[in-house]
């Protein structure tokens, strides 16, 4: 193709052209809105770098969950604080824990909305890690057993998916066991395959408060400078049956996306990290960029890299526009 013979212009000319010829297509079908639960009632307090998102008690989080419905979201990820952290991570397992608790309420008052659950210790253990310590370091081997307990009660209490984001090696191997043992075989996993450890997590702590008091996690979560040993924590993932694959963060990604999406024959998601959502927010409150526009750019971009998925705290923002 050649100019003057080919002239992209043409079909570039007017909307209807545009819309015809348009490669991607972002819809709230795509879209899974993240929410924290905290202990309490009437609780809903404004995260700070997150405008628009609050810690809710479980009250407060079932009409939000209809409201997502309502924005035909298909899916929300629930986050849980506990009432108190302890070094083992006690509330995660607890029948009546946080989360437990929401999943229960949720899907008695809103049974149309897919619940999902985030599958780690780090909102549970007083140290802020997301595994079990030992000798002063995150144990392996002695948290898959933990995390398989954690997404079997999450189960119970009837969640629809569970997400692990531990980034310990084995895990999805772990939890599908667990789940097959007590009976889930139905649940689906989505497996935070290519977690990296970035600073785009900054406001998700302040709003899980799990920010390590020691240390940080890069001797779990991944290198961002790697993408092959993406593929290569993809492929285990896979290997110990996850049904769904997620690369996180996702606007610095996009090219591990991609490649996830072309090496890979399963469901693809995107985590559109809290650092993503606060610099958008941020400039466009400073009125430096228009953050609508802003916003609806970066979905379709992690859609056009290759995600089929994308975990936003956008999504009911997008979700009305996207409706008009
Ligand atoms: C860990 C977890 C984190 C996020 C999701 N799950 C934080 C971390 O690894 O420190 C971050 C999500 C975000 O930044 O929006 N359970």
């Amino acid at each position: 193709m050649q100019f003057p013979d080919y002239r992209p212009r043409r079909l570039r000319k007017n909307e209807n052209f545009r819309r015809m010829i348009r490669e991607t297509k972002l819809s709230a079908d795509n879209l899974i809105y993240p929410l924290f639960v905290v202990p309490g009632t009437k609780v809903k307090n404004p995260i700070a770098f997150m405008p628009g998102n609050f810690q809710m008690s479980v009250d407060y989080i079932v009409p939000e969950a209809a409201r997502m419905k309502t924005l035909g979201i298909p899916a929300i990820l629930l986050f849980g604080i506990p009432e108190k952290k302890d070094e083992i991570a006690s509330g995660a397992l607890a029948k009546d824990g946080i989360i437990q608790r929401a999943v229960r309420e949720i899907k008695n008052k809103v049974p149309d909305i897919l619940v999902i659950t985030d599958v780690c210790l780090c909102e549970y253990t007083s140290h802020g890690h997301c595994g079990m310590i030992e000798k002063g370091e995150v144990a392996n081997d002695l948290t898959l057993a933990v995390l398989a307990e954690q997404a079997v009660s999450h189960a119970r209490a009837g969640a629809d998916m569970v997400a692990p984001s531990a980034m310990m090696d084995g895990q999805v191997g772990a939890i599908r066991e667990g789940l097959d043992e007590a009976g889930f075989d139905a649940v689906p996993i989505m497996a935070y395959s290519a977690k990296y450890a970035s600073c785009f997590y900054g406001p998700f702590r302040e709003a899980a408060e799990s920010a390590p008091s020691f240390g940080d996690r890069r001797a779990y979560q991944m290198d961002p400078a790697n993408s092959d040993e993406a593929m290569r924590e993809i492929a285990l993932d896979v290997q110990e049956g996850t049904d769904i694959i997620m690369v996180k963060p996702a606007l610095p990604y996009l090219d591990v996306i991609r490649r996830a999406k072309e090496e890979f024959d399963l469901p693809l998601a995107a985590y559109n990290v809290s650092g993503e959502f606060a610099m958008v927010k941020a400039a466009a409150q400073m009125g430096w960029i228009d953050g609508e526009r802003a916003m609806l750019e970066s979905l379709t971009a992690i859609r056009r890299a290759g995600a089929e998925m994308i975990i936003t705290y956008f999504a009911p923002e997008a979700a009305q526009i996207l409706r008009k």
